[in-house]
């Protein structure tokens, strides 16, 4: 459902009143939050469903006949309704719970990937993957005798099509890339690489970790097999999130754990499986970070995705501009189409040395691989200072860093 626009561009620093922890000082600043692409910061909002949760509703959900577990299983179904809704998912069928994007690759690495293929077939993924999008693949690989193909970049971080048209066989089985990398920010054209990979027969997974905050998504636009979202990355809880998956393709699958909720019918036998999408949802599930998914869901709805973009280019470009104004300062990533997050580096300066001294300043950032430590061997570079953005940080933080960089540079350089 289409709610009503309640924010406009003039008036989102408004919005920071709705995340208190972002006004507190550390170590003696006021603080300064620029590790978004790790984890968002949760609004009141979000907060207060959870509470409500517990403070009225607590109980199991599709167990009960009490009044406690009708609503708890109604609350929970209405957030997968809405994760349904904001991927634009065809049913809720096709929206499993999970833990997050990682669980929901292993997912499906072990339930499409270790049953369906075999050796002499490929898995194509691109070279700034995270290492959750690597490694359940090495796992399948080595199970199954199958290869794990490599698609290049480009020197600006943009993903080099040819190479990855060039990887594309009849021998590939799955494609699985990153919609936004949360090192270099690219934004991948996923329809087309989408549309490429279905020419050759492979199925496709795309971790959406760090688009959900940023861009819309559309399941049945892009044409997707499979979709993964964490809440934490946009504004939600950790530890929930989402695996999308056409809902032939999920029919097909095994199960990914076995317990209760998964199950229609067990004997000591044989047991008969839980239609969609309870068949991959074994054991009590998070209820709590389900229904705080969903307010995240609202919240962002609320504010409009158009609106979000606008505030973090501007940031973005500001940011770029300031940064590249220092010397000594070289950013690592700069596809024309790109997200939020600058990684950087100061010239002779350790990147871990960096970070300290920003924190010890009052603003976060993340040091080091950010997960994505073939991406770093690639670009030759061990490492990275990365700042990522939301729409509720500001051009004063930006400036912030720009001032604590130089301070590095004259103390460490
Ligand atoms: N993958 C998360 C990041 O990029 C943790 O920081």
């Amino acid at each position: 459902m289409i709610q009503p626009r309640l924010v406009t561009k003039a008036d989102i620093f408004k919005l920071r009143q709705d995340f208190p922890i972002l006004n507190q000082d550390v170590n003696g600043f006021q603080f300064v939050y620029f590790d978004n692409a790790a984890t968002s910061q949760t609004p009141l909002q979000v907060i207060s469903a959870i509470d409500e949760y517990y403070l009225t509703i607590n109980s199991n959900v599709h167990r009960g006949v009490h009044y406690l577990s009708n609503k708890a299983t109604e609350a929970f179904e209405s957030a997968r309704e809405k994760v349904r809704s904001f991927l634009n998912a065809a049913s809720t069928k096709e929206i499993i719970f999970t833990r997050g994007v990682t669980e929901s690759i292993n997912l499906v690495a072990y339930s499409f990937g270790m049953d369906k293929l075999k050796a002499g077939d490929e898995i194509l993924i691109t070279c700034m993957e995270h290492h959750s999008n690597i490694v359940p693949w090495q796992f399948v690989c080595e199970r199954t005798g199958a290869r794990l193909i490599v698609a290049d970049i480009n020197d600006d971080g943009s993903l080099n099509i040819d190479s990855f048209r060039n990887s594309l066989s009849e021998r590939t089985k799955l494609v699985s890339f990153v919609h936004i990398s949360n090192t270099l920010g690219t934004v991948n054209p996923v329809k087309e690489l989408t549309a490429l990979a279905h020419s050759v027969g492979a199925k496709v997974l795309i971790d959406g970790a760090q688009s959900s905050p940023h861009v819309a998504i559309d399941v049945r636009d892009i044409d997707v097999d499979f979709y993964t979202v964490s809440a934490h990355k946009m504004y939600g809880p950790t530890g929930i999130g989402a695996l999308y998956g056409k809902e032939e393709l999920l029919n097909s699958m095994q199960p990914f754990h076995g317990g209760g909720e998964m199950i229609s019918s067990v004997s000591f036998e044989k047991t008969f499986y839980n239609e969609l999408p309870y068949k991959f949802e074994a054991g009590t599930p998070n209820i709590a970070g389900a229904i705080g998914f969903g307010a995240a869901i609202d919240y962002i709805t609320r504010i409009g995705y158009d609106v979000i973009a606008s505030a973090e280019n501007e940031l973005l470009e500001y940011a770029s501009k300031k940064l590249s104004e220092i010397g000594d300062v070289d950013i690592i990533g700069t596809a024309h189409d790109k997200a939020s997050v600058i990684s950087f580096n100061i010239q002779g300066v350790h990147q871990y040395d960096a970070g300290t001294i920003l924190d010890q300043m009052g603003i976060a950032v993340r040091t080091g691989f950010h997960c994505t430590e073939p991406l770093f061997k690639r670009l030759s570079l061990d490492g990275s200072i990365r700042a990522s953005f939301a729409f509720y940080n500001s051009k004063e933080e930006v400036d912030r860093l720009v001032q604590a960089i130089e301070k590095v540079k004259k103390m460490l350089k």
